[in-house]
């Protein structure tokens, strides 16, 4: 009775992994992230022309702390030593604020009541959002983590901490960054979705540096949006899964 009780929540923990496998700092507390009626979670594929404009967020369980940053990565920028990768930064935003009551938000496994986070200060991003968009190189899929940061009590030192390290998208190491900001330990939430680039890859070294990584401007949008309605199958089975052990957790 026991072990089975064990092998059950086993299951459900690696169900229940909200950002990458081997990403840290890890979440296991679903973080929304809602692009007009789409919500990928928790590894869901998901075109670049629904992620091309900045998402709301929210989480399910109403959180308690004053104030929180969302930050978003990417995990799979391409470098011109392949398979070796880089990270960029693509979106931080401070001055968020938990909502009191509930908004239902359309979602890929259907409507789901969340407590948006709101820029009720109208913090100016310290990074503005910059939409996905792999380029034609390998690796053609990227994971693009959000994690939300409960900023509460953040010195000014750890703000001034967070505007340094918004300012080099490049490389952005996570860990590091909270740390510095003397936020270790603070994520509250996370999530993470795949966008891939159709293909086929060209060379390593025919498209510019690593740093760049071949991603869009803040429009995000230029060229292909051909993806879009082929993806969304899959990202509702993904979504549905994740919602379906949600709903039988009780979390
Ligand atoms: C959510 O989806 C329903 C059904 O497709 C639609 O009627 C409604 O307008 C959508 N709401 C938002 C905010 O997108
Ligand atoms: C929020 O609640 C958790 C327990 O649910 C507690 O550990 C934490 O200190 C609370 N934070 C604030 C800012 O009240
Ligand atoms: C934030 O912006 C909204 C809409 O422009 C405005 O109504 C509100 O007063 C602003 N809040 C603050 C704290 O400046
Ligand atoms: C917060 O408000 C500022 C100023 O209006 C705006 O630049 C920023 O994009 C807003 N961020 C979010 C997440 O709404
Ligand atoms: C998401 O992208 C990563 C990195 O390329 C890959 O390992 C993973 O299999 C992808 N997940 C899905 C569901 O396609
Ligand atoms: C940004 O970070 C990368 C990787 O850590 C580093 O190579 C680069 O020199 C940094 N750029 C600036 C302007 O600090
Ligand atoms: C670029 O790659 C091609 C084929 O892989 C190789 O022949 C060429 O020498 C490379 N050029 C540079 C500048 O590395």
């Amino acid at each position: 009775m026991a072990s089975r009780c064990l092998a059950v929540l086993l299951a459900a923990a690696s169900v229940l992994a909200r950002t990458p496998p081997g990403f840290t700092p890890s979440s296991e507390t679903d973080l929304v992230v809602e692009y007009k009626g789409f919500a990928p979670m928790n590894g869901a594929v998901v075109s670049k022309s629904v992620t091309a404009a900045e998402p709301r967020i929210g989480t399910l369980a109403r959180l308690n702390g004053s104030s929180y940053a969302v930050i978003m990565i990417d995990l799979d920028i391409p470098t011109n030593n392949p398979p070796k990768t880089n990270t960029l930064l693509h979106w931080m935003q401070t001055g968020l604020v938990p909502a009191a009551s509930v908004t239902t938000l359309n979602s890929t496994s259907g409507p789901i009541r969340a407590f948006l986070l709101e820029n009720r200060s109208n913090s100016t991003a310290l990074a503005p959002y910059i939409g996905p968009n792999p380029p034609a190189r390998v690796p053609l899929s990227h994971r693009y983590t959000q994690i939300l940061v409960d900023t509460s009590g953040l010195t000014e030192r750890g703000m001034l901490a967070l505007q340094t390290a918004a300012k080099n998208r490049s490389g952005f190491d996570a860990p590091t960054v909270l740390a510095s900001a003397g936020l270790t330990g603070k994520v509250a939430a996370g999530n993470s979705f795949n966008v891939t680039n159709p293909g086929p890859a060209v060379a390593a070294n025919t498209t510019g540096s690593a740093a760049d990584g071949g991603q869009g401007s803040a429009s995000g949008t230029a060229g292909g949006t051909g993806a879009g309605a082929a993806a969304r199958p899959e990202t509702v089975l993904v979504g549905g899964l994740g919602l379906f052990a949600v709903l039988l957790l009780g979390l």
